[in-house]
């Protein structure tokens, strides 16, 4: 698989949908990949609005968290309505079903939850000046 190749293809993609967000999708319960460090050549990237054809806004999250009585802990990561997940809410709903939320965050570019951002962020930054030539 080359990875560049997929790069390329998602972000040609992310510019032709225009705002079409794109986020790792998995649960570490059914994929041991979606941990931290992510592996990015095996994790899903979903379309958010790949289901709907409304233009609601979305956002990406990550979230680890941990069973209080087994201390076995899950990473979750997937797309969000935008505005519709607080870490801190999703925490305190969380605690009352006997789950502590280690570490949470919600974020607005693509493939940003992957727990890595800056190196994310870079790369995006990256494909945009080369996807200019390719795509248009
Ligand atoms: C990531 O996933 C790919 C495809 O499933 C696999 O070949 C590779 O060994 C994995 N890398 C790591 C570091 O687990
Ligand atoms: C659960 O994890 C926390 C933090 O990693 C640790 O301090 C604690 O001892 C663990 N408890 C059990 C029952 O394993």
């Amino acid at each position: 698989m080359n990875t560049k190749l997929v790069w390329l293809f998602l972000l040609c993609f992310a510019v032709t949908l225009g705002n079409a967000l794109v986020c790792y999708q998995c649960r570490t319960s059914h994929n041991q990949d979606c941990y931290s460090p992510i592996n990015k050549t095996s994790i899903q990237k979903h379309h958010c609005n790949s289901r709907n054809s409304d233009v609601v806004d979305y956002q990406c999250v990550a979230y680890l968290e941990r069973n209080s009585r087994t201390n076995s802990s899950t990473v979750s990561r997937h797309c969000v309505v935008k505005n519709d997940f607080d870490c801190t809410n999703f925490a305190n709903n969380r605690r009352h079903k006997g789950y502590i939320v280690d570490e949470c965050y919600v974020c607005d570019d693509d493939l940003c939850n992957s727990g890595q951002k800056t190196a994310a962020l870079f790369a995006l930054t990256l494909g945009f000046i080369f996807v200019g030539r390719f795509c248009m």
